[in-house]
């Protein structure tokens, strides 16, 4: 069976952006492949320097995947920390990577225009693991073969750089990695925010997915909408309310509201009223399992374990041939 992976930096409790955009697509992968999904704590240590906060975040984020439904008989579920031997895999891939491919990665580039930009030396503030943060990407990709990466937008060029770096080390030792590929999920590609741009916790415009019901009724009612009365017709596709209705509602549903907004005689607080009843009954179970596993440390440490020791098993497979390929077997 072909293998999905998916990663997820623990950076605190994820928005309904988030779930639609990573969560979703790696749980529909995980029906038909074997998954390995994995909480990217060494990943979160380039910003995160509070211990205590990398803890709990890490804990709370393995917790968030089992919430959402991902079945741990089924599919691997592990820290990234837990699989030392990525790093090893790291360091061998950095001896064939070509240091002006990670000078073009997007998140290096950002930071030496904004450094340019500030009149600062081009590399000031930036470290070395944010550099090579797509090296050790690479490594979560190939180290354990994964055949499918389910990512954003924004990481598509990562998962290019984990291909490049396969053809590099292959080129040099032979065929002893697998070309992954990324599979974005078209219908998914921007969720729309509370004010209309992109749902983002740093615009301020998102919506939590396991906040209890008053919270997340009050933020469907702050969405923003035109100023169109109840009995014009509207447009679904310029609206976020229907945008965010489609992504949850059953699709004879959908083509009905799409049918009354064109209509007209639809006001925005009904169709409100509509996406928070569908909202709240999708999200309810995983809130309440969130609670239950955050109040049982025991479950989440014995679900890491089983996944950890999954993905060292196939991690080991890669990484020894890798070894003997270079000549330290
Ligand atoms: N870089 C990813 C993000 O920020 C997280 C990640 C780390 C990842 N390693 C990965 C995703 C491997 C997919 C595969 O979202």
């Amino acid at each position: 069976m072909d293998i999905s992976l998916t990663g997820i930096r623990p950076t605190g409790i994820p928005h309904l952006g988030n779930y639609l955009g990573m969560f979703r697509p790696a749980l529909r992968l995980a029906r038909d492949h074997e998954a390995l999904c994995f909480v990217a704590d060494l990943h979160a240590l380039i910003d995160v320097r509070d211990p205590a906060a990398v803890a709990a975040r890490t804990r709370e984020l393995a917790a968030v995947w089992l919430a959402f439904g991902l079945d741990p008989a089924s599919a691997a579920l592990y820290r990234q920390s837990d699989v030392p031997e990525v790093c090893e895999a790291m360091w061998l891939l950095s001896c064939v990577a070509s240091k002006g491919l990670l000078n073009r990665a997007h998140a290096y580039k950002a930071a030496v225009a904004a450094n340019r930009a500030g009149g600062r030396e081009p590399d000031s503030g930036v470290t070395v693991g944010l550099y090579a943060y797509p090296l050790l990407m690479a490594a979560d990709i190939l180290a354990p073969g994964a055949d499918v990466v389910p990512v954003g937008r924004d990481q598509g060029q990562h998962v290019e750089i984990a291909r490049e770096l396969a053809r590099a080390f292959n080129g040099v030792y032979g065929a002893v990695l697998r070309a992954p590929r990324a599979a974005v999920d078209p219908s998914v590609m921007t969720v729309p925010g509370l004010d209309g741009r992109k749902m983002s916790k740093s615009y301020g415009n998102a919506i939590a997915v396991f906040a209890g019901p008053d919270e997340l009724r009050r933020s469907v009612m702050r969405i923003v909408t035109d100023s169109r009365p109840p009995e014009a017709p509207k447009d679904p596709e310029a609206d976020t309310v229907f945008g965010l209705y489609r992504e949850f509602a059953p699709a004879g549903d959908v083509r009905a509201m799409r049918a009354r907004y064109e209509a007209g005689g639809l006001g925005y607080g009904e169709a409100k009223a509509a996406l928070f009843e569908v909202l709240d009954e999708h999200l309810r179970a995983p809130r309440a399992r969130f609670r239950e596993l955050m109040a049982d440390p025991g479950e989440l440490d014995r679900v890491l374990a089983a996944g950890a020791a999954r993905a060292r098993e196939l991690v080991a497979i890669t990484v020894g041939r890798m070894r003997a390929a270079v000549g330290i077997a």
